[in-house]
């Protein structure tokens, strides 16, 4: 499973780059809200770092708006994936950019049957909204399943990124269900590594070292 991140703020970026752990970068308005930086420069200084796909989203309602903007987003760098929100006019939008050979991610995904759609308007990415679901006592898990069952019926090439992923778990349980990516915020990743059997073994391991009174360097 490919990791992207969910940010728009480069020094966690860059933290998460230098362990290997960043195959692509995933933002939205309200990622770059909270960044409090200008959307291109962020982007393109992102777009640098990282030379998998990163995700620019559109903020028109209408399709023709959407292409427009999503013209405009993919010169910030060649890595630019558009994002568009999964709507009629998105559909749209994700056809016709698509067609002009750019990756596309259709977001704000909260069906199996917006999920169909979006592989059928040629969409680069689709974005189920985990923990979205959740919040509403539905189940965010069970639609990545859904979605990989429909895609591996059809061969569908579109990629399945989980997003709206909220803790450690969410990351294996998509895993396990063979989502292609997940976009997580870099908490979520480095909480990964975490266990407190991990903690409690090794303070034990570190007390019985004192005991010797060795040292290794
Ligand atoms: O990038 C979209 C998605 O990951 C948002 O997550 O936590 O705001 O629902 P969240």
């Amino acid at each position: 499973m490919k990791f992207f991140v969910d940010t728009a703020d480069t020094k966690a970026i860059r933290e998460l780059n230098e362990l290997g752990m960043v195959d692509g970068v995933t933002t939205n308005p309200s990622l770059i809200a909270k960044s409090g930086r200008d959307i291109r420069e962020v982007t393109k200084e992102i777009c640098e770092m990282i030379p998998g796909p990163v995700s620019a989203e559109t903020v028109a309602l209408d399709a023709e708006g959407m292409v427009a903007e999503g013209r405009e987003l993919a010169k910030i760098a060649d890595n630019i994936a558009i994002k568009v929100p999964l709507t009629w006019d998105g559909l749209k939008a994700c056809k016709v950019l698509s067609g002009e050979g750019r990756m596309v991610n259709v977001t704000l995904c909260f069906s199996a049957n917006q999920a169909l759609l979006a592989a059928k308007a040629g969409a680069t990415f689709i974005s189920p909204f985990i923990g979205r679901l959740d919040d509403i006592n539905l189940d965010g898990m069970q639609l990545i399943a859904d979605i990989r069952q429909i895609y591996d019926n059809y061969g569908f090439q579109t990629q399945i990124l989980a997003a709206s992923i909220r803790s450690a778990n969410h990351m294996s349980e998509a895993a396990k269900i063979g989502a292609d990516v997940a976009t997580a915020p870099p908490n979520v990743i480095k909480a990964m590594a975490s266990h407190p059997l991990t903690d409690k073994g090794l303070e034990g391991f570190l007390k019985d070292w004192a005991a010797t009174g060795q040292k290794i360097l």
